[in-house]
């Protein structure tokens, strides 16, 4: 029902402005909605009062945020991107994960993510098409926060291609390389063939590669692996392993690398009969994810799939 009272008076000063447009929006129906955008509208206002933007500088504002729209198609997410580079996203990952009970560290999601990942068996390879990079084993279990195994856990596993790009966007590396869905044995145990990944710029053709370029920023992320864990009863973790130098960890364009989510890659120089087609030299990483007690949710995959 619209119960909005009309205003006493007309808006003929820039103070009326703030006070105007918020009785305006008194009647919302919806209380955390109403706190959200009444907390956004006095945030702008003050951030226009603040920065006291010229009529063209505000124009091409607009045009940014038509522009983040317009760059968004189902292989490219610019708006998740945008957020990331702008410490957005690993702000509301810290807010609501603060790893305090005992669980994995976890990181932001990335633009990256999309979902219906192929399911893979106990100790399967992801990589699907000619990949380079040394040989990389994962493998650990995912435990509670008392140390229990989880069987029948899932992780959700994705990564960038050494050379730089997901396969998403790039047409020479066949569907979901690098990507894949494996879930824990009896001792919720779990064990991925994967590449040892590199770091790799972010995509910087769009607007927020001329926001990089304005910041004379670097566009690169450390060497990472993607992971959702989820289970029955947990919450989900949503969460990278990276293997990095501190200089690039502390170099990360969208800040979500953490100390306590590196994983130790060991080298191997000589084959070993433990695996016996993994060629060497290979690297093998120990790395058990612990979750907590939660209801299991999953995020929106940003992007569907590959470039056309
Ligand atoms: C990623 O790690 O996939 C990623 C995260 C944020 C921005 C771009 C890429
Ligand atoms: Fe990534």
């Amino acid at each position: 029902m619209n119960r909005h009272v009309a205003p006493t008076k007309l808006i003929s000063t820039e103070e009326d402005v703030t006070p105007t447009v918020l009785a305006a929006m008194e009647e919302t129906s919806d209380p955390r909605f109403k706190e959200i955008v009444t907390s956004l509208v006095k945030h702008l206002h003050a951030f226009i009062q603040e920065v006291r933007p010229t009529e063209a500088e505000y124009e091409k504002g607009l045009q940014i945020l038509n522009a983040i729209g317009q760059q968004t198609d189902d292989a490219h997410n610019e708006a998740v991107l945008i957020c990331d580079v702008l410490g957005a996203s690993t702000l509301i990952d810290l807010i609501n994960n603060d790893g305090m009970q005992g669980e994995t560290m976890s990181a932001l999601l990335g633009p990256f993510y999309r979902g219906n990942a192929p399911e893979c068996a106990y100790g399967d390879s992801i990589a699907r098409s000619h990949t380079s990079g040394d040989p990389l084993v994962l493998k650990g279990r995912v435990v509670d926060v008392d140390g229990k195994p989880i069987a029948g856990a899932t992780l959700d596993v994705w990564q960038a291609s050494p050379d730089g790009l997901y396969e998403n966007q790039d047409k020479d590396q066949s569907e979901f390389n690098l990507r894949g869905k494996f879930t824990t044995d009896q001792d919720g145990r779990y064990l991925i063939r994967t590449t040892k990944p590199a770091g790799y710029p972010v995509p910087t053709h769009t607007t927020t590669g001329d926001l990089l370029r304005a910041q004379k920023r670097t566009p690169m992320r450390p060497a990472h692996v993607h992971f959702i864990v989820s289970a029955p009863g947990c919450k989900t973790l949503i969460t990278q392993i990276f293997a990095d130098t501190d200089e690039a960890m502390l170099n990360d364009v969208v800040f979500g690398a953490k100390k306590q989510i590196a994983g130790d890659l060991v080298r191997h120089d000589e084959p070993t009969s433990k695996y016996p087609d993994v060629k060497a030299p290979f690297f093998t990483c120990a790395y058990d994810f612990i979750l907590k007690p939660g209801v299991p949710a999953f995020p929106e995959p940003p992007i569907k799939g590959k470039v056309s």
